[in-house]
């Protein structure tokens, strides 16, 4: 029987999740269909209730609803329950269960270049949804302290508390002091949404070095200015999409129980460009 999944968020029309997900049906032979569905803000419960009529047999969440959809599930997983967000959900017989995908999606390119994230320290710009899922993987691979700075202070504060639970030791700065002390850090992450509009970036990345690892989560367009200015200064880069993929391959494996044909869907995502 054929399978149809989902990816449901607004804005939706630029996702590259149905290109990627297409991709692997393709390339595995499976008779499934995944398409973008936009539900705005404040009607995701009819939008679940659709998807249900519709007998989808899984969806992916994005921006605005991943922590909103906590409450519209029967079950989750470890990974949901700890982030408090969840981004894949698997339908059977209306039962909805959730996963949060994007703390592995996070961690897969430090796998992949065989990077080692323990005993180093970390500053983690943003403090939302996704920057909660970083926090539970670097929590996960031991890193030494995570140092969060956000816009929003107060969001930081909270953030770094959630760190400190999961023991993982953690301060929060001022998003002004983040502008000097780049210096003072093993890896550097973007978890805000600046650089999408090709704004500049926060972080001015004087003092980081070519063992310095610079990861930035907005994939769209791929060389954000933080980026950029890590390339010129010759540091350790990790590409957004990278983590993109590393969810979407990780999301493939919880609905089809095989392994993820890993290359076709880097294929696909970066033909999207
Ligand atoms: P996501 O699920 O992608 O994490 P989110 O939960 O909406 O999305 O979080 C967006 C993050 O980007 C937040 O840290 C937000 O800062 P605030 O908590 O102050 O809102 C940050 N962000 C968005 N626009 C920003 C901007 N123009 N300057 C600085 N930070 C920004």
């Amino acid at each position: 029987m054929s399978k149809s999944f989902a990816v449901i968020g607004d804005p939706i029309d630029h996702s590259l999740s149905p290109n990627i997900h297409s991709a692997a049906f393709r390339e595995m032979d499976l008779d499934s269909s995944y398409i973008a569905y936009r539900i705005p803000k404040g009607e995701l419960e009819e939008g679940i209730e659709g998807l249900k009529k519709i007998n989808i047999h899984g969806f992916n969440i994005t921006i605005p609803h991943k922590i909103a959809m906590m409450k519209f599930l029967d079950k989750m997983d470890e990974s949901c329950s700890l982030i408090g967000a969840v981004n894949t959900v698997t339908n059977k017989d209306g039962i909805l269960k959730g996963y949060n995908t994007d703390m592995d999606g996070f961690l897969e390119p430090f796998k992949k270049r065989k990077l080692n994230i323990a005993k180093c320290k970390v500053l983690l710009i943003g403090a939302g949804g996704a920057a909660r899922a970083i926090v539970a993987g670097f929590a996960k691979e031991k890193a030494s302290s995570i140092t969060i700075a956000n816009r929003t202070p107060e969001k930081a504060d909270s953030l770094s508390e959630f760190a400190k639970t999961i023991g993982l030791n953690s301060n929060s700065i001022e998003i002004k002091e983040v502008r000097e002390t780049a210096k003072n850090y093993d890896i550097i992450v973007n978890a805000t949404s600046v650089g999408l509009k090709n704004e500049p970036s926060v972080i001015s990345l004087q003092g980081i070095n070519e063992k310095t690892i610079v990861y930035d989560i907005v994939y769209m367009p791929m060389n954000t200015d933080f980026i950029k200015k890590a390339k010129e200064r010759n540091a350790v880069i990790v590409y957004g999409y990278e983590m993109l993929l590393g969810q979407a391959v990780r999301a493939f494996e919880i609905w089809h129980d095989m392994e993820a044909p890993y290359n076709a869907m880097k294929k696909a995502l970066l033909g999207g460009f």
